[in-house]
């Protein structure tokens, strides 16, 4: 078993790797590698640990000559192309779960941070131009009693939404299915997508990034948005057309945005920089020493399960499996 990790992840995962395979190769810098890296490092492996930042598209996956698994150490899958790993019999896993409430924290962090102007306000501060406790500086947004709307109540929404109670918060989610958790814990309410933009103080984005998904929050919705609401997203960047935001923002429409993710990671939308009303992290939802452990443990685990003809703890492609079984 040989197997190409293309970024340094915490040790607990290599230990793992190195226990059980014969060869494991990772990536040697301390940067995102370039696609003809990734070729390279896949060349005669067996198994690829991969980080979100790689595009695991068809060229890289087809050079893949020995290839039989993919493991991603992340939740999210969209930089992989999961149907042509599919179509070569390849088991692509991932790492839910253990990222969900240091998520959920950081889209707590947020929401905090633009409801009460945290970061502008420190900025603010160190600048020298607090000039004494004044009536009218710096007002904010109340957020105990006011509604919250998650936009996806999967693992990660469900903790986020769980997370305001003590806040008193009237809770709406759009979703698929009926989250009956939600609904007994918080007597939260199913709606559609335009009801809980027109009547959410704050809106949280919990989806995969998909198709379907893709600048699902676009201008039109944007326009749909209750005046002064603020809008979360620790999800993927593309699911908000940037752009749209941006102009919501400026045109002060929403009083706020609180982003972790980006269309075009690691660039920012330059309107974006220059506004004081969004909070813009550098991707860290789920940056805790804790959950990043955790990760690498599960994402080597999925791996070197998969390797060995067992069904990985998380399967994005069950069907690959099922099939070699069958
Ligand atoms: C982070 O964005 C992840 O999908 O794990
Ligand atoms: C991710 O783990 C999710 O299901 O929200």
């Amino acid at each position: 078993m040989k197997v190409f990790v293309t970024r340094k992840i915490p040790e607990e995962g290599l230990k793992i790797l190195e226990k059980e395979c014969d060869e494991v190769q990772v990536f040697p810098h301390d940067r995102i590698p370039k696609k003809k890296e990734i070729i390279e490092g896949i060349k005669g492996k067996d198994g690829l640990l991969c980080l979100l930042t790689d595009p695991i598209d068809k060229e890289v996956i087809s050079s893949g000559d020995r290839l039989k698994a993919i493991s991603i150490y992340a939740a999210g899958y969209d930089n992989v192309d999961v149907k042509e790993a599919t179509r070569r019999g390849i088991i692509v896993s991932n790492t839910p779960d253990v990222l969900t409430d240091a998520t959920a924290e950081l889209a707590w962090a947020l929401l905090f941070a633009v409801a009460r102007r945290v970061v502008e306000g420190d900025r603010f501060t160190r600048s020298g131009k607090f000039r004494g406790w004044s009536p009218l500086l710096m007002l904010g947004k109340r957020i105990s009693g006011s509604t919250l709307g998650i936009i996806g109540a999967g693992r990660i929404g469900t903790a986020f939404a769980l997370k305001s109670k003590g806040l008193n918060m009237k809770v709406l989610y759009y979703n698929r299915s009926k989250n009956e958790v939600l609904e007994k814990e918080l007597g939260a309410r199913k709606v559609s997508l335009e009801d809980l933009l027109k009547q959410s103080d704050f809106i949280s984005i919990h989806l995969p990034l998909t198709p379907e998904t893709h600048h699902l929050i676009g201008e039109k919705e944007l326009s749909m948005v209750k005046k002064g609401a603020v809008i979360i997203n620790t999800a993927r960047g593309a699911i908000i057309d940037e752009k749209a935001l941006a102009k919501a923002l400026k045109e002060k429409r929403i009083f706020g945005a609180g982003l972790d993710v980006y269309e075009n990671e690691p660039e920012v939308n330059e309107e974006l920089k220059k506004l004081d009303n969004v909070v813009l992290l550098p991707h860290i939802g789920s940056a805790t020493f804790e959950t990043r452990v955790k990760m690498a443990i599960l994402a080597a685990e999925n791996l070197v399960a998969s390797l060995k003809g067992k069904k990985p703890k998380y399967c994005v492609n069950p069907e690959v499996f099922d099939k070699l079984r069958g």
